[in-house]
Parts: structure tokens; C-alpha cells; sequence
């Protein structure tokens, strides 16, 4: 008793000596400080801080049983505390009467804003922009870090290749090279210059690794992923979020070829540890550690606690294995207190980082820090930034004084334009494009017709399609509502749901001309209307001010900026679908594919003439990566190489004349592709290296210039050995992943 006792006063002294520089104390200090408090922890205290409680956003009182527990010293996070009251008594109880006086840690799911809302970040990612993402991050972390929130669990890292997936939304599309770049922007923005700033938030690259890859589309299927295709596509973004020193990192529910990766001793110590040299904390996914049983790896709760501690991974969401089972584990011999220790210190130094220990409050300055008017320009700008414009037969802008039947489900659809993970998103400040209208004062008149997405009913339609008659164009806001995307919500077909496409045919009758606006979690199949409707304008969820930036985009006081950071699939069957695939031995690539159409009744077993495409739709996705139109032309001209051959250390200046000839002021996103022609492994066809954003009054030309050096053609070969080889490459400068000129050079070993 007196020991413990005089224990904890040594450990109070060393906590408060070192708040007043713990932010300028160097990594040696800092690591002194952790050693010195875990020496006062007992065993039990130390299990407390890798516990992250979950608990109800909804709850109006405050649990006794769960005050108890952080005065015990159980609880080192919690997980959805709303109420500041909630989060201020949490925090006084820890830091004042917990053993060890250890603040807490409280998370959210602040994805894609906290209370302003910004587009999904699958619409994000159509920006391609770094400093919108960046800036999106940085007001929901200042938004979010106003009622005590200080760990978001973003941004999603996952490489996503399958429209049917419903957390495609949640994603950063198809593209190591875009996530990657994406990725780091969202980090800054949250993390700040210093995560000890009152308004930084740690971020979470999650889900860590491969949950994109899930068979078929169903959420938390198992995943095959060969280690280079590991390496070469799933990996990067969560090395790149690493290089800019991510706080912490999210384990996936799924297996990868056989074990889950909860309990991935290789992913978790190999290589996020002992390779990519990661020194935050690793924290499982929602019950990810029990459910191990369910995956067949883990006989009972105490075998999954026992697997993910042993496989290094740090913090438990919401389960209690190690709450339950560890310290038996640890006195049975089965998991080494060292182990332990690993987890307190890699938990300790996030919540060191983040100045907890000389601020354990919130900002009471910076209180209820909402909807700031610079906050909703930068949702706008962001909405602006996301939408794609995929069709356009000299429809839009179209001029104010044009008579517009305003149509569809999602015109008016506050809760649904926010999209997935909008928990604290409030649907009164939302601007649905009808108000948006309205405040714009434009000729509109509004006709929803179909009360939600899947509405089935064609009840309204003969009134609609009667209306209609005195408009001079049809502005349809279609697409799927928030809930059908997101966590666990796949489906097998991806069109329009409801009787929205039947409502479109019938419009499409009247002769007038439809834009059709997409409001979505993720492309939609469009095959069986594309023809009826004159433009097509994606906006995906667009967030609060998604109306805003759509009545502007419409009306060309904007032009829509968005290309697209996924291959827009034809048909669902055509998944998964990805513009850096490999070429295979009979490329599909011929215009006069041999449709089931062409076959003869009765013709003879042949594959002859044909290759790697379907016999109904061919090979071609709708629309593909890197795709976008804005209001204006460009000329791609001069693409020029400073070189033919470069060796592994020198730069190939790659320059292309860009001009604007349309007639209208415009942005174009340039993209550069290469493709590494013979491979130690097979290479894919095409992969983005590299993208300018450029804006160019009508009639100008401006010039991009791109490097590539051997550092960029590196990839793992099938010896996992990173490097690049020596031959033949392919490189493009386009509009998208699809077209642009072509070079080629040679790169040499010495
Ligand atoms: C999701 C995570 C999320 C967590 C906490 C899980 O179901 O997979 O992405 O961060 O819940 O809400």
C-alpha cells in the first residue's frame, strides 16, 4: 500500500515537472517522460490505457459504471462522447483520480466534416486537389476538437476498385498514386502544423490493409492479395500517410489470404513497425479483435485477444479481450508484458503529442466553433471542386432566364446530400439545390415526383410529365440516398434505384432536354438512360453547401471542376474494374470487338478473334479514371522528352503545350501516365505519376512540365524486392486515363 502510494506521487511529480516543455522536449525526453510513467503502472492500469471504450452518442445521462472506470484507470479512449459536460467530467475524473492521472482520449468518426458538411471523400477525390482536401480537414478538426474531440478515425487509405462496395464512398477511388497524395493532405488538415495545437486532431489511416479488395463487393469479405500487388497497390497510401507522421492507424475487419488482419503478426510488426518505422498506435476496427472467432482464426475471445496482442496490435475498439483476458495471458506466458509495455508507450506518446497532458481540456475559447462563414465557402468550394461533368451536348450552363422543371428525388433531399458518416451533420443547414434555386432567384418550378431513391411509385408522373410541357429544360436531381451506401451497404446492381429511370424515359419523351444530376456514394450504371438525357453532371454526396454548388454550376457561374478518381463502370458485371490493370495475352483493345450480336445462330465453338472483353458490353468502362469535362476545350500539343534514355540517376523532363480553345476562361487537370512495357512481373497498361491543375483564359496556352526518375517506376517484384528495372517505357500526357500523346524512352541500369 505505502509502496503503491508512494509510487503515484513520484509519478504525479514527473507528470507535472514535465508539462511545462513537454512540446519542446525532444524524442528522448519524451520517451524519459513515458518510461517514467509506465514504471508507476501496475499491470492492470497499463491494460486500462489499450481499452477504447465505445459508448452512445445518443445517451442523455452519464453511466456511474463508466465514471467508475476511468477512475479506475480501465478506459485510456472513448469512443462517441457528445455532450462537452460528458467529455469535461470524463476528463477530470481521469487526470484528477484515475492511479496515474492519464487524460483520455476521445474519438469520433469526423470523416468528411464534423457539423459542416464536405462531399464524400469519394467526391473529394474528384477534386484531385490536395489543398481542398487539406483545408475540408482542417475545419472539421477545428469544428470537431470545439467539444473535446481530439482522434478522428480518418482518413480511409483504402484502395477501391468496386463500385458494389458501399464504402467506395468513403474512399479515395482506384489509385495508389491519387490516395496517396490525397491522403497526406487530409492528415495535415487534420493533424495541423503540431498536433498539440488545441484545434489538431490525431488522425487514422484506416482500414490497414486490403478491406477495398473484398470478394465481390460484400462488405467484410475476405481478401486474396499477393504480396507485390499488396506492396505495389494497397500499400502506398499508408506509407505515404506514415511520411507525414499519421498519429495512428486502424486495423480491417477482413482477412488477407487467410488471416485477419487484426491478428497480422507480418503486416502489424513486419512491416508497419519494423519497416515503415510507424511509431503511433495501432487501434482495431469496431469488435475487429472478436470477431476473429467468427473469421475462424481464433478459438474464443481469450485465443483473439491473445493473436492481436501478440501480432502488435496496440488499442482494442470496443471489445474487452484485453480487458478481460490479458493479464492472464500475460501471467500464463502466452503474451509478454513487454508487449504491453510496446502498446502503453505507443499510446502514451500520441496523447503526449497531442499536449493532452498539459491540456487535457477542450478549448472552452473555441467553443461550438460551427458553420463559420469560411467554413461553408470552403464546402462549397469543395462541392465545386467534386462535381464531374461526364456528358455535356451544348446543354449547360445553362442562361438565368431558362424555364427549368426542377425534378427528382434528391433536389430537396437535406439528410441524403450529406452522404455516409454525417452522424453529427445537421440536415437544417444543409442548402438543397431547391433552395439554392430559389435564393438565385431563377425561372425554376419544382416537381420532386418521386419522394425518395427507391420510391417505386409512378403515380406523379402523368402530373410531372403534363407540367413539364412549359419548361424549356428538365434539371433531374437522381441518385441513391445516403443510407444506401456507406458501412455494410453493397449492392449487387448499381442503377438508379426506384422507378427513376422510368421517370426518365417518360421525360425524355417530351423532347425537352434533361440534365441529369447525379447525387451518389458511388457511380452509378447509367447505360440504360445515357442516351435519353442531353448533359450528365455527378456530384456525388456534396455535403451542407452541395445546392449552392450545383446552382452555380449549372448556371456557368462556376464550371464544374471534378475529374474522375475511378473507372466509371457500364454494368455492375463488369466488376471490379480499374484503369492500371494488367494487359494479358489477347488484349481487349480492338474497336470491333465481336458482340454477341455478330455470332451466328448455331456458329461453331470458336475463340477465335476474340479477346479479354464481354461478348454484350465489351471492354470499355462508361467513363474512365482521370475523366472529366469542364465548359471550356483544351489542345494537348508539343509533348516533347529531354532524353530517350535516362540512367537511375538522372531526371527525364517530360513538357506538353496545353491550349484553351474554347471560349470561355477554364481548368484543366493534366495527367501523366507511364507503363513499364516487360516486367520481371507483368505491369499494368497504364499508372498515373503525376497531375498539374492549370487554368487558362480562352485562347491560351500554357506549358506543364513533369520529371520522372527511376525512383518513380519503382514497384515490388515477385522477390518483394522494390526497385526498377531496366527497358522499354510508355508515357502519356492527357485528360484522362484513357487518351493523350504518347513518348516512350528507355531507362538503363548504368
Ligand atoms: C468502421 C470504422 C469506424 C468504426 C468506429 C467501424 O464499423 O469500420 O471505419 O471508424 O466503426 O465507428
Amino acid at each position: 500500500m505505502i509502496k503503491k502510494y508512494y509510487i503515484i506521487i513520484i509519478g504525479i511529480t514527473l507528470i507535472s515537472c514535465s508539462q511545462t516543455n513537454v512540446s519542446t522536449t525532444s524524442n528522448n525526453s519524451q520517451e524519459q517522460f513515458i518510461d517514467s510513467i509506465l514504471s508507476t503502472m501496475s499491470i492492470d492500469d497499463k491494460i486500462g490505457q489499450t481499452n477504447l471504450r465505445g459508448t452512445s452518442s445518443r445517451a442523455k445521462t452519464l453511466s456511474e459504471e463508466l465514471k467508475e472506470d476511468v477512475r479506475q484507470g480501465k478506459v485510456g479512449a472513448l469512443l462517441n462522447v457528445m455532450k462537452v459536460e460528458f467529455v469535461d467530467e470524463l476528463q477530470k475524473i481521469a487526470v484528477e483520480e484515475s492511479p496515474n492521472k492519464i487524460p483520455l482520449i476521445f474519438a469520433r468518426d469526423v470523416v468528411h466534416g464534423f457539423k459542416t458538411i464536405f462531399p464524400i471523400p469519394i467526391g473529394l477525390a474528384s477534386s484531385w486537389d490536395t489543398e481542398i482536401a487539406e483545408s475540408s480537414s482542417r475545419v472539421a478538426a477545428i469544428e470537431a476538437s470545439s467539444v473535446g474531440i481530439r482522434w478522428t478515425f480518418a482518413p480511409m487509405l483504402d484502395i477501391a476498385r468496386d463500385s458494389r462496395w458501399g464504402r467506395i464512398a468513403e474512399s479515395p477511388g482506384e489509385d495508389p498514386y491519387l490516395a496517396s497524395v490525397l491522403g497526406k493532405a487530409y492528415i495535415k488538415g487534420f493533424q495541423g502544423d503540431s498536433l498539440n495545437n488545441p484545434t489538431s486532431i490525431a488522425a487514422c489511416a484506416k482500414h490497414y490493409i486490403g478491406y477495398g479488395a473484398v470478394i465481390g463487393g460484400r462488405d467484410y469479405n475476405t481478401t486474396i492479395i499477393p504480396e507485390p500487388l499488396l506492396r505495389n497497390v494497397y500499400l502506398p497510401p499508408f506509407k505515404a500517410a506514415l511520411d507525414i507522421d499519421v498519429a495512428t492507424v486502424m486495423t480491417s475487419f477482413n482477412e488477407i489470404n487467410g488471416i485477419p488482419a487484426t491478428g497480422n503478426e507480418f503486416l502489424l510488426k513486419d512491416v508497419l513497425r519494423d519497416e515503415l518505422k510507424f511509431n503511433g498506435f495501432v487501434v482495431s476496427d469496431w469488435d475487429s479483435v472478436i470477431e476473429m472467432i467468427a473469421h475462424g482464426y481464433a478459438k474464443d475471445e481469450k485465443h483473439a485477444g491473445e493473436l492481436a496482442a501478440n501480432a502488435g496490435m496496440d488499442m482494442e475498439m470496443t471489445s474487452k479481450t484485453y480487458e478481460n483476458h490479458l493479464k492472464k495471458l500475460i501471467q500464463e506466458g502466452k503474451v509478454s508484458e513487454q508487449q504491453l509495455n510496446e502498446f502503453v508507450k505507443n499510446i502514451l506518446r500520441v496523447k503526449l503529442k497531442l499536449g493532452l497532458f498539459k491540456t487535457p481540456y477542450r478549448d472552452k475559447k473555441n467553443e461550438a466553433n460551427f458553420y463559420k462563414k469560411e467554413h461553408l465557402s470552403i464546402a462549397k468550394e469543395a462541392a465545386i471542386k467534386s462535381s464531374v461533368l461526364l456528358k455535356n451536348k451544348d446543354l449547360l450552363p445553362l442562361s438565368k432566364n431558362t424555364k427549368v422543371a426542377l425534378i427528382g428525388p434528391l433536389a430537396n433531399a437535406p439528410l441524403d446530400q450529406m452522404g455516409t458518416w454525417t452522424f453529427d451533420g445537421e440536415k437544417e443547414h444543409t442548402v438543397t439545390p431547391l433552395e439554392a434555386f430559389k435564393k438565385a432567384n431563377v425561372d425554376f418550378k419544382y416537381i420532386p415526383s418521386l419522394t425518395h431513391s427507391r420510391d417505386q411509385s409512378t403515380s406523379e408522373f402523368k402530373k410531372t410529365i403534363n407540367s413539364v410541357k412549359n419548361s424549356d429544360v428538365i434539371v433531374f436531381i437522381a441518385g441513391e440516398e445516403a443510407i444506401l451506401s456507406g458501412e455494410a451497404h453493397s449492392r449487387a446492381s448499381i442503377d438508379l434505384p426506384g422507378a427513376q429511370e422510368s421517370l426518365i424515359k417518360e421525360l425524355a419523351k417530351t423532347g425537352k432536354p434533361i440534365v441529369l444530376v447525379i447525387m451518389a456514394g458511388r457511380p452509378i450504371t447509367i447505360s440504360n438512360i445515357i442516351n435519353d438525357v442531353d448533359a450528365i453532371l455527378m456530384s456525388w454526396h456534396p455535403g451542407t453547401m452541395g445546392g449552392s454548388a450545383l446552382q452555380e454550376i449549372i448556371y456557368g457561374l462556376r464550371e464544374p471542376e471534378g475529374r474522375l478518381p475511378l473507372s466509371w463502370p457500364k454494368a455492375a458485371g463488369q466488376l471490379p474494374y480499374f484503369y492500371n490493370h494488367k494487359n494479358t495475352g489477347r488484349p481487349a483493345n480492338k474497336e470491333d470487338y465481336v458482340s454477341m450480336y455478330d455470332i451466328p445462330v448455331g456458329a461453331w465453338q470458336s475463340s477465335l478473334g476474340n479477346d479479354s472483353h464481354y461478348l454484350d458490353i465489351g471492354y470499355k468502362p462508361q467513363f474512365p479514371f482521370g475523366y472529366g469535362l469542364g465548359y471550356t476545350d483544351f489542345k494537348y500539343s508539343n509533348l516533347q522528352i529531354s532524353k530517350d534514355t535516362i540512367n537511375f540517376k538522372e531526371n527525364l523532363m517530360v513538357n506538353i503545350s496545353i491550349t484553351n480553345t474554347g471560349k470561355r476562361p477554364g481548368k484543366e487537370i493534366v495527367q501523366l501516365y507511364t507503363q513499364d512495357v516487360v516486367g520481371s512481373i507483368t505491369r499494368p497498361i497504364r499508372e498515373l505519376k503525376g497531375f498539374e491543375h492549370i487554368y487558362l483564359n480562352n485562347g491560351e496556352t500554357k506549358e506543364v512540365t513533369f520529371k520522372i526518375s527511376a525512383e518513380k517506376l519503382k514497384f515490388t517484384n515477385h522477390k518483394n524486392v522494390n526497385t526498377a528495372e531496366e527497358g522499354d517505357f510508355n508515357l502519356w500526357v492527357g485528360p484522362n486515363s484513357s487518351s493523350g500523346l504518347k513518348s516512350s524512352f528507355y531507362l538503363k541500369k548504368k
